[in-house]
Order: C-alpha cells, then structure tokens, then sequence
C-alpha cells in the first residue's frame, strides 16, 4: 500500500499515538550506575572529577549513602570502582584483591544496608604502580618494551573476583582482556563455594580513547604505553563475535559490548548471535562528551535520553551509565 492510503504520520499524531507505537523503551531496571569510592577520602568530602562534570568520588560512607538515594529512586544496580591509597600500588595490585580493600569494604556495607544488585569491577589497572590490567614484564618485540603478562595474571584477576564475592558481590565484572579470564574466576569461585557468584564478562572491549574521563577520574592511566595489546582494535568487528563466543563457552552470565555509541553495530550483532543477557556500557567519553555540548549550548540535555534508548533500541538489556542518577529522575 502507498501514499495516499498510507500515511506514516498517523503513527505521529500525537503523543498518545506515539506512546503505545514505540517499540523500545529505557526503563529503571535497565540502568547500571557506575560508583567510585577512594579509600583516602573523609566522609562528606566528595570529590569532583574535573573531567565528568557532576560525578564525584565518594568516601566509603557517602558512597553507601548515595547509593541508598539512587535506590529511593528506583535505581536496581551499582559496579562499584575502587580507588586505594596510591602508596599500596605494587608491581601485582594487591590492594585488589586484600579482603579489607575498598571495594571488598564498600561491598559487604552495601548489601548491608542496600538491596541493590552490587556489581564489582574486577580489574587490576587501578592497584599496579604501573596502571595495566596485568603482571607485566619487560619484552623488545612489543610497541613500548613492555608485555602485559596473561597466564600469570589470571591468579591475580581470580584471586580479586573471589575476594568481591567473598565480600558479597552479587556479580564480578572482570575487564581486564586477558584471554581465559572467564574460565579462571569459574573455576576459582565454585571452587570456593560461590557457585551461585555470577559472571558479567566485558567481553567485547576495544581500546578506546573514549575512556580518557575515566582514567582521570580512577587514576589508572598507564604509566607507559597504551592497552592495545589486550582490548580490541576498533576496527574489528568479527573478532567482537569470537571473544563473545569464548566468553559463553568459559561460563559468563552476561556479555558485554563496551563502549556504546561509537559500538553500536557490535551491539546489534552481538545481541542477534548470543541468548545471554546483553550489557552496553555507555563510557566515560561519551557522558562527558553530551555534558560539555549541553554545557556549551551546542545540545539540549533531550540528548541523553535519545542516546540511552539509542543503546537499547540497538540491543543492549542493561546500560552501565554516568547517566543514571539523570535518568532516574527522568522516568
Ligand atoms: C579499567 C576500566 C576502564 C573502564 C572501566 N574499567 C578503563 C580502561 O580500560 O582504561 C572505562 C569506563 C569508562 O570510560 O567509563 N579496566
Ligand atoms: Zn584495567
């Protein structure tokens, strides 16, 4: 059928026609919010991020307390970003996995005093003196005479998982990229008893500078060099497939496509290839990039949520976003 007996604008009419035709929606259960909590911070003395305007790093205390208004406002879950005293960096990160480090802390005080679903990074990038997500080691043949060691860090990166889940965690969220990171943190927490820990892969993540926000903000940029060895090329996106594909064999719960809006044919493709609950998340760079253009007058803050549903519409089930406390507040 065609013009004139078809019409697309009848579906446009007005907003109650709009209404029961749109297709996707951005709910409050679909939000991940992203916390940071600094070990060496006093309670009530949050910190501004210089690069993601009205996002702070919280004491463990005030970071509790925000998460119990998120939660009042209908916020289901948090991953949570520790940040340790500098001087407990060493060459293995072990402030990340010390049963008394910050996350281990924040985690057994929210589920506590929470119901939120609580997520942990697990990650060794902002607890090595030198920033990278694994042991390292010198090596010529590589771009900055520096290889990213991955058997040996998959003890570590497991250790840290199981120490979270000890703690509580509800899910470990490993983003470190080291190759058979899934299948050593299954083994070790069931191992352990933590059979029912579940596992939320970063399994696609590509090295993007869209994460510059975030390495101010965690203090984990590298000391030397960049990640390129361990996250993905942008350019590839058959790849994105067979990291997801090793994901699901090793036994993660949940895939993830990470970041969003410059990925979202990943997104797509994963979520038309793989049954697992998909999660997007929506970096750093990109909630600092819609702040600065809101802030400019260049956008409208209408800009936010467009490019949250943007996600979803493209097959996202969760969105890890800086966003969420806004969106909250929206829907
Ligand atoms: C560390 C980590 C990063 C992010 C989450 N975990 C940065 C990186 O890989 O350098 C990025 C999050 C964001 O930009 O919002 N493994
Ligand atoms: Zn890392």
């Amino acid at each position: 059928m065609e013009f004139p007996i078809t019409r697309m604008r009848r579906y446009r009419k007005n907003s109650k026609i709009r209404d029961i035709v749109r297709e996707v929606k951005v709910n409050k259960e679909d939000l991940i919010y992203p916390i940071f909590v600094k070990e060496d911070l006093k309670d009530g003395e949050k910190e501004a991020i210089s690069t993601m305007p009205g996002e702070y790093r919280f004491s463990l205390n005030d970071c509790v307390e925000y998460a119990k208004e998120l939660e009042a406002k209908g916020l289901k879950s948090i991953i949570v970003f520790g940040l340790p005293s500098p001087e407990k960096k060493d060459e293995i990160g072990s402030p990340a996995f010390a049963s008394t480090g910050i996350v281990q802390r924040t985690v057994r005080k929210l589920k506590a005093e929470t119901n939120l679903v609580v997520i942990t990074d697990v990650c060794l990038c902002q607890y090595t003196s030198h920033g990278h997500c694994g042991l390292i080691e010198p090596n010529d043949d590589t771009d900055f005479g520096v290889e990213i060691l991955n058997d040996e860090s998959l003890e570590y990166l497991a250790k840290t998982a199981l120490s979270h889940a000890e703690a509580g965690a509800d899910i470990v969220a490993p983003s470190d990229m080291m190759d058979g990171r899934i299948q050593a943190m299954r083994d070790l927490l069931d191992e352990n008893g933590y059979t029912n820990t579940m596992i939320m892969s970063y399994s696609v993540k590509f090295a993007s500078s869209f994460y510059a926000p975030f390495r101010e903000a965690a203090c984990s940029a590298p000391a030397a060099g960049n990640r390129k060895s361990y996250q993905m090329d942008p350019a590839n996106a058959r790849e994105a497939i067979r990291e997801a594909e090793l994901d699901v064999v090793e036994g993660a719960d949940f895939l993830m496509v990470k970041p969003a809006l410059p990925y979202l044919d990943i997104i797509k493709s994963v979520k038309d290839q793989f049954m697992l609950p998909l999660v997007a998340y929506n970096v750093s760079g990109e909630y600092s990039m819609i702040m600065a253009g809101i802030e400019k007058g260049y956008l409208t803050e209408e800009s936010i949520m467009e490019s949250l549903l943007s996600i979803k519409r493209a097959g996202a089930d969760l969105i890890i976003t800086n966003f969420a406390p806004y969106a909250l507040d929206k829907l």
